[in-house]
């Protein structure tokens, strides 16, 4: 069972949620899982002016996606902060470098799940992972989300990431909120969820 984490982060929300992500994958006796970055697509003069520099430099270490990876895993779980309510550019250029494996087929099948970030609570998460689902479809991935079953999505106690659409998390206009306990339990919810999705698909 391989599962691939796909991901953006600029400023390490997303990156951090990642790594929670791939340890609830982690829980599924016999998985292996691989964090991945997308290839950036801004220059570092941009990169510079969005303050985003030293925050490239502590994610360098994982390894940049290349499209043909996809077809060599069962589930492929992507992750990206919310631009204008949708996925960023830099995933939907490596969304948009994949079809080789629409026109064979290589992605019909496996298991597809999306998390998310945004600056604001109400900034578009949701819009977010619903509108990228709507290119996994297009692929023939098996999409699933993140069911109540995980309860901490139900807590009003304090403002939360999460939705029945996948894990989320609050970055703060500054990106000065860290993901929290309970979004990084749901990050590892989902992580387990779609991995244990993938096996029982796997074994017919
Ligand atoms: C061009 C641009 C557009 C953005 N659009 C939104 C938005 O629509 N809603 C929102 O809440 N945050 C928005 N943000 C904030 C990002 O979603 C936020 O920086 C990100 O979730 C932090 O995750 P990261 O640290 O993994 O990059 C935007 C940021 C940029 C640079």
């Amino acid at each position: 069972m391989k599962v691939l984490i796909v991901y953006y982060s600029m400023y390490g929300h997303i990156h951090r949620m990642a790594q929670a992500v791939a340890e609830g994958v982690k829980e599924v006796a016999g998985a292996e899982v691989a964090l991945r970055r997308v290839p950036e697509t801004l220059s570092e003069e941009v990169l510079q002016k969005m303050g985003a520099l030293e925050a490239q430099k502590s994610m360098a270490n994982i390894p940049v996606c290349k499209v043909e990876e996809l077809a060599t895993a069962d589930a492929v779980i992507f992750g990206t902060p919310t631009r204008f309510g949708n996925m960023c550019g830099q995933m939907k250029q490596f969304l948009d470098a994949t079809g080789q494996l629409w026109a064979k087929g290589a992605l019909v099948g496996k298991v597809g799940s999306v998390f998310a970030s945004s600056a604001t609570q109400h900034g578009g998460q949701e819009s977010t992972i619903l509108s990228f689902h709507i290119t996994l479809l297009h692929q023939g991935f098996v999409v699933v989300g993140l069911p109540y079953t995980f309860q901490g999505q139900t807590r009003i106690d304090e403002i939360t990431g999460g939705s029945p659409y996948g894990a989320s998390t609050i970055a703060g206009g500054q990106g000065e909120r860290l993901p929290t306990e309970n979004e990084l339990a749901a990050a590892r919810y989902q992580g387990k969820h779609v991995t244990t999705i993938a096996s029982k698909l796997a074994r017919g």
